[in-house]
């Protein structure tokens, strides 16, 4: 399964991904010990199910009734979306229905980091705070001040990230998370408006 049907997607349309499936059984013990920052991708594309598992891995849920997400989120407020930037365009994930959410059509890697190996690589996630989300619940928490949403979203999406490198450690994909992002840029490219804000980048491919 290729990721090309995702450039046939039009934009505004919804596009189902595939159930999570692992095509190698991981073993958590291998994926620790391999787990590691990769920063020289093959300019390849990687599976369609591939793409599946890491948006899962990254923010999907695993548990219905109520939703619960593959990360711990503070409070449960699940405020980190995830987004893609792939050769074939900017893609929002919607974990409720486990789909990618075309936003662009076109091949924007080059906004996805500062960094050459970022335009390389297949998929670049965006991991965005929605600030909405995090807000205070009675009788758990102090009021949430704009520190602590800083403070928290950027904790909860450590997690998302962890997941997506432990899976790649164990599907032999590299990985690297980044601060490195133009914030402004993409922020205006996914229209995030005042209410979110990006948090991390972390691309995805195979290594070189
Ligand atoms: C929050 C965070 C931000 C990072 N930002 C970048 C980045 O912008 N560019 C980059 O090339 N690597 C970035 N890294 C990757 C680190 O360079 C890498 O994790 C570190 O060198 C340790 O290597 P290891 O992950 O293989 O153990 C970041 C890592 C973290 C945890």
């Amino acid at each position: 399964m290729t990721s090309e049907k995702l450039s046939e997607v039009t934009v505004g349309k919804e596009f189902s991904l595939p159930e999570p499936k692992f095509e190698n059984s991981i073993d958590l013990f291998s994926a620790f010990k391999n787990r590691k920052t990769t920063k020289s991708f093959k300019n390849e594309p990687i599976s369609l199910q591939k793409i599946a598992n890491i948006f899962w891995v990254s923010g999907g849920y695993n548990r219905k009734d109520p939703n619960m997400r593959t990360a711990p989120s503070t409070m449960n407020w699940q405020e980190i979306e995830v987004y893609g930037i792939l050769k074939e365009g900017i893609f929002k994930y919607l974990p409720e229905s486990h789909s990618l959410l075309k936003i662009n059509g076109d091949d924007l890697r080059k906004i996805a980091g500062f960094q050459e190996y970022v335009h390389e690589a297949p998929l670049s996630l965006v991991y965005v705070a929605n600030f909405e989300k995090m807000q205070a619940v009675p009788g758990k928490f102090r009021d949430i001040n704009e520190q602590d949403r800083v403070f928290f979203s950027a904790t909860d999406t450590a997690f998302n990230a962890e997941n997506v490198y432990l899976y790649c450690a164990g599907e032999g994909l590299g990985c690297v998370v980044r601060a490195g992002v133009d914030r402004d840029t993409i922020a205006e490219e996914l229209k995030l408006g005042d209410s979110k804000q990006v948090v991390l980048g972390q691309t995805v491919g195979v290594p070189k």
